[in-house]
């Protein structure tokens, strides 16, 4: 067997055919109750085995991540869906190599989105099955599942031979690893001997999956890598409620909506104008002696999303002391760059310059 270097280093491997050997050792690890971190084509993931409550538990300490958001569960192949719908005690002659027990009701709507979408960047909340942890779904009735289309992580969970709950592999509310050597800044000093970072290069989308809720009337709790458009394409109207946020203290019963997310150390406002007004944003607070920089993000929203994260950390990494970010066009992935951008500036929305604003911009900056 191909050897893999132990503790955090990061793990090589091929985003397109990844080691068979390789991904067959670390498949083993994660059955053994280890860590891995592993690109799939959103965001970079942290993933145990769902049956391993020793490695959900752990997830939760090294992302420093609160018990009342849930994990999503990532399955390697689309019909894994209607074969883990079979709530039934799990075995190794289990159908779609073991995922039986994950969810009740499939929904015709979940079967129409799965076919149309996955493997793909959408995960859809269902009522959960009888061998979901609590820890997985937040002590909830319900569980995420989603089918990743990367390479490495498809193959990766076909060698640890069940699913793997997996979420984004940062430290809790900080802006998501969209390479593995992102994944050891943010989470490296957290993670044990046994685990391990998988490095597949840049992730292709750059912003999380959408999920939506069909344990109800279907409502998009996430907007991301899959359109209301497309969603809407394919079973007609859903909720999609812009800028859904929750109070801390509600977190548990309408998971990821918290205003704090995706956040840069350094604090960032969000433009809701063009780029001069940024620049003329930028140009005030100079005055009054504040580093202010305007994020260089392209304005095509595919574009943005993918560097967004990127750009968020290069430019939390230098010298401003404020950072202004522009909204992208609302159209395609827009609307999930643009949450993004909203929740990384905890709500802070300018839409001009007036000497007050640039008086409470400036009032950020930690003297
Ligand atoms: O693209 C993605 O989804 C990435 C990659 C790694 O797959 N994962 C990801 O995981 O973004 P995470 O943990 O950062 O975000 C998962 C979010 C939760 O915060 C919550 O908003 C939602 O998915 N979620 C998961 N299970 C849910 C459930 N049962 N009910 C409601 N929301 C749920
Ligand atoms: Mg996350």
């Amino acid at each position: 067997m191909e050897h893999v270097p132990p503790q955090r280093d990061l793990v090589p491997v091929d985003p397109v055919r990844p080691s068979v050997e390789r991904l067959a050792e670390l498949g083993a690890r994660l059955r053994d109750g280890a860590l891995v971190a592993f690109p799939t084509e959103t965001v970079y993931g942290l993933g145990a085995s769902i049956d391993r409550p020793d490695a959900l538990r752990r997830i939760f300490e090294v992302k420093g991540r609160p018990p009342t958001d849930p994990l999503i569960v990532h399955l390697a192949d689309p019909g894994d869906l209607a074969a883990g719908a079979l709530d039934a005690p799990v075995s190794d002659e289990a159908p779609g190599g073991g995922t039986a027990g994950l969810v009740r009701d499939v929904a015709p709507a979940a079967i129409a989105l799965a076919d149309a979408f996955w493997p793909g960047p959408l995960t859809i909340v269902l009522r959960r099955g009888s061998r979901i942890d609590d820890a997985v779904s937040a002590g909830g009735p319900s569980v995420g599942v989603r089918v990743p289309a990367h390479p490495v992580a498809a193959g990766l969970i076909r060698a640890a031979r069940c699913p793997l709950a997996a979420q984004s592999a940062n430290r809790f509310g900080r802006i998501s690893p969209t390479s593995g050597a992102d994944v050891v800044d943010e989470l490296g000093r957290w993670l044990g001997p046994c685990d391990a970072v998988l490095d597949g290069g840049s992730t292709p989308l750059g912003i999380e999956s959408t999920v939506i809720d069909l344990t109800g009337d279907p409502t998009v709790l996430r907007h991301g890598g899959i359109t209301v458009d497309d969603i809407e394409s394919v079973i007609g109207a859903v909720h999609a409620p812009e800028r859904r946020v929750v109070a801390d203290d509600q977190a548990a019963s309408a998971p990821g909506g918290l205003l704090r997310h995706y956040s840069p150390d350094t604090p960032l406002v969000l433009v809701e104008g063009d780029r001069r007004l940024a620049d003329e944003l930028a140009a005030e607070l100079t005055e009054r002696g504040v580093i202010a920089m305007v994020l260089g993000l392209p304005v095509e929203p595919t574009e943005a999303a993918r560097v967004l994260y990127r750009t968020l950390r290069d430019a939390d990494a230098g010298s401003a002391q404020v950072l202004l970010a522009v909204v992208v066009d609302p159209v395609g992935l827009g609307r999930g760059v643009n949450d993004r951008l909203f929740r990384a500036a905890h709500g802070r929305v300018v839409d001009d310059v007036t000497a007050a604003t640039v008086a409470r911009v400036a009032g950020l900056v930690r003297t």
